[in-house]
């Protein structure tokens, strides 16, 4: 938790972005894992940690906007709670540390709010992800719980996306630990990418690492030699020479930032010609992605570069054919990409994916594509200073996609089918940095850059 004066200016500078009316954050409780009492890892909300700091569960955090009022509501811990779990600092400690004065029981949410209710003042909310936070919000709004998910506060929402985007120092140094811990992890991943280790032993490995040093893995670990199955979540398989290993993995720190990187390994540290000329193409599109991004550039005209790179490289290689621009505009490359380049990142590893992934990513100015690979692409806007992106090209052979495209007769002119038939057990290559722009251009946000050409993979992982 940041010093609590850093969430007293947070919370000032959100009541002047909401005109009138109650705000209401709700932060998480405890989710069941099998039967209550044993409970998945609690995880607060980002928003809730944002404005409030605090990652217990169970409260909730009000703003009137007109009366100038804010009020942390929760439970004082009961005897219980203190035998099972500790003698855990009380509320009022709690509050003091967010620099709340108010606080009330959990209970008189319903009578807050019914009061704004009754008043006919305007209730913000932000859209809820958990089924908790939909029933208390149906049960206090007296609306249907179907009902609850369309009703958020366009208002409140835009106003936390315009703030939680742009990453202030002190979150891009917690930003920057959640690198090292990723760099970490990435590292540990590449030596033991041998033939014979199991898939599972090296995720295991990096997900016990993440938790020795911070909060958790920022999200679950995508390791496969099946690299083009994009989230591929299954390290069911023991690693071979000859193949690849793609992972995708990064920590969450103690303070909930995320990191999020991606290498892929030829095993034992072996490299094909095939697999070194497709790792070429991705690591061209990742660093002249890197290179063009900087202010005032939109992040969709980024993702098209990269396209641009993937196609023409598969171009030299003969697998597929035909002017470049025709072929953008086709969307020929999102057989290969069907993602997009990347996406904010900062307290969740979608930053704010939960608000509204068009709302983060898109503006008036920059509308998000419709067309197969381009509608992917989670964050399109103009970049500004202290944004914090992911660069993540790839290229996948994924059979069923391509016979799909092939059965279809999609984009046939420029696909070399035939050639194609000879990579159904390639997988896939994705390379993965994270960014922050600066006024300038941009820079890594942790300051080591992992082993990204195939010959410094070679050194790491062939020992
Ligand atoms: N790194 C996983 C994802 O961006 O979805």
């Amino acid at each position: 938790m940041f010093n609590k004066e850093i969430y007293v200016k947070r919370r000032e500078e959100l009541k002047k972005s909401v005109k009138s009316g109650i705000v209401l954050l709700l932060g998480n409780g405890e989710a069941a894992m099998n039967y209550a009492g044993n409970d998945y890892t609690f995880r607060q909300d980002s928003s809730f940690i944002y404005y409030v700091g605090l990652d217990t569960p169970n409260l909730a955090y009000i703003l009137d906007v007109e009366q100038n009022k804010e009020y942390l509501l929760g439970d004082e811990l009961t005897i219980d709670d203190v035998i099972w779990m500790g003698n855990l600092p009380s509320l009022k400690e709690r509050a003091a540390e967010a620099g709340i004065d108010r606080i009330l029981p959990f209970a008189e949410l319903a009578t807050i709010i019914g009061n704004g209710l009754k008043a006919k003042r305007m209730i913000h909310y932000l859209k809820p992800y958990r089924y908790r936070n939909q029933l208390i919000l149906s049960e206090i709004l007296e609306k249907k719980v179907d009902s609850i998910a369309s009703g958020f506060s366009l208002e409140l929402t835009q106003a936390i996306i315009r703030m939680r985007l742009i990453k202030s120092a002190e979150e891009l140094t917690e930003l920057e630990d959640a690198g090292k811990m990723g760099y970490a992890m990435h590292i540990v991943a590449m030596k033991m990418c041998q033939p014979g280790v199991s898939e599972r032993e090296i995720a295991g490995t990096m997900e016990g690492l993440a938790i020795s040093v911070g909060n958790r893995v920022s999200f679950p670990t995508i390791l496969s030699m099946n690299g083009q199955t994009l989230h591929n979540h299954d390290h069911s398989g023991i690693l071979k020479t000859g193949r690849l290993m793609l992972c995708d993995a990064g920590a969450e720190n103690l303070n909930y930032y995320a990191s999020d990187f991606t290498r892929t390994t030829a095993v034992g540290g072996e490299y094909s010609e095939r697999q070194k000329n497709i790792h070429n193409i991705v690591l061209k599109a990742l660093n002249d992605s890197i290179a063009m991004a900087k202010p005032g550039i939109t992040y969709k005209s980024v993702h098209r570069n990269a396209y641009r790179i993937i196609f023409e490289g598969l171009r030299d290689l003969g697998l597929v054919t035909g002017d470049t621009e025709a072929a953008l505009e086709a969307g020929v490359p999102a057989l290969f990409m069907p993602h997009g380049l990347g996406h904010a990142m900062g307290l969740d590893v979608h930053d704010m994916e939960n608000l509204g992934e068009t709302l983060v990513g898109y503006d008036e100015e920059t509308k998000r594509d419709t067309l197969f690979g381009y509608r992917s692409l989670r964050f399109g806007k103009r970049l500004e200073p202290g944004h914090v992106l992911t660069v993540e090209p790839g290229v996948y052979f994924i059979p069923q996609l391509i016979e799909k495209w092939e059965a279809e007769k999609i984009n046939a002119d420029f696909i070399r089918f035939d050639k194609l038939k000879d990579f159904y057990d390639f997988g896939g290559i994705r390379l993965e940095d994270d960014i922050v722009i600066t006024s300038q251009g941009c820079r890594p946000v942790y300051e080591k850059r992992l082993p990204v050409t195939v010959e410094d993979i070679t050194l790491i992982s062939s020992h």
